[in-house]
């Protein structure tokens, strides 16, 4: 298996509760290798998973995809859903609690089909924002409710923490 990043040069810097964003991480990791699992391996194929992170208008934009057995046919859109599996032994808060930290961060989670990779095997691909500027600097204009919404946010280089998660 591969895991592959794709970063910019310049560290992208974002504000953002580094457990919390590496919990996130390691979740959507965890599953694209448990999107391997199901494939029987032929000489063509090499699980790859890729990491990219980009700088994106006013936010950061990070993609986590795989060529693994893609996204369900049906319902994607639920599986941001609490308790939502496919696996057998799978209690599934993972997505749900992804979309749920991304949010209160300010930024907005959608499942996509990754690129096709060399033998044209679409597999799953989790793309997500985190805002350059944090909602608790909008909040010390506007008032205490949005300061409380992520409450032990560090300033931190965004890339450094997606690398070695
Ligand atoms: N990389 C992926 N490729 C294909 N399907 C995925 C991928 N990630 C998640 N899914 C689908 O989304 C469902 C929900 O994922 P989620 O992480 O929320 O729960 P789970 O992995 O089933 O259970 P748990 O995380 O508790 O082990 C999975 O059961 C699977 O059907
Ligand atoms: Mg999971």
């Amino acid at each position: 298996m591969v895991i592959h990043t794709e970063l910019p040069e310049t560290p992208i810097h974002a504000r953002f509760d580094s457990r919390l964003i590496s919990q996130s991480l390691t979740n959507l990791i965890k599953n694209a290798v448990e999107a391997f699992e199901s494939i029987s391996p032929s000489p063509d194929w090499v699980p790859t998973i890729t990491v990219q992170g980009q700088l994106e208008g006013n936010h950061a934009r990070i993609n986590v995809s795989d060529n693994g057995k893609g996204w369900p046919s049906e319902n994607r859109q639920r599986l941001l859903e609490p308790y939502m599996t496919t696996r057998e032994k799978g209690t599934g808060p993972g997505l749900a609690i992804v979309a749920k930290i991304i949010e209160q961060h300010g930024g907005i989670v959608e499942l996509v089909d990754a690129e096709p990779d060399a033998t044209g095997r679409v597999g799953a691909c989790v793309t997500f924002t985190l805002p350059l500027q944090s909602p608790i600097k909008t909040s010390e204009e506007g008032g205490a409710d949005a300061a409380s919404a992520v409450p032990s946010q560090q300033e931190e280089p965004l890339i450094s923490a997606a690398v070695h998660k």
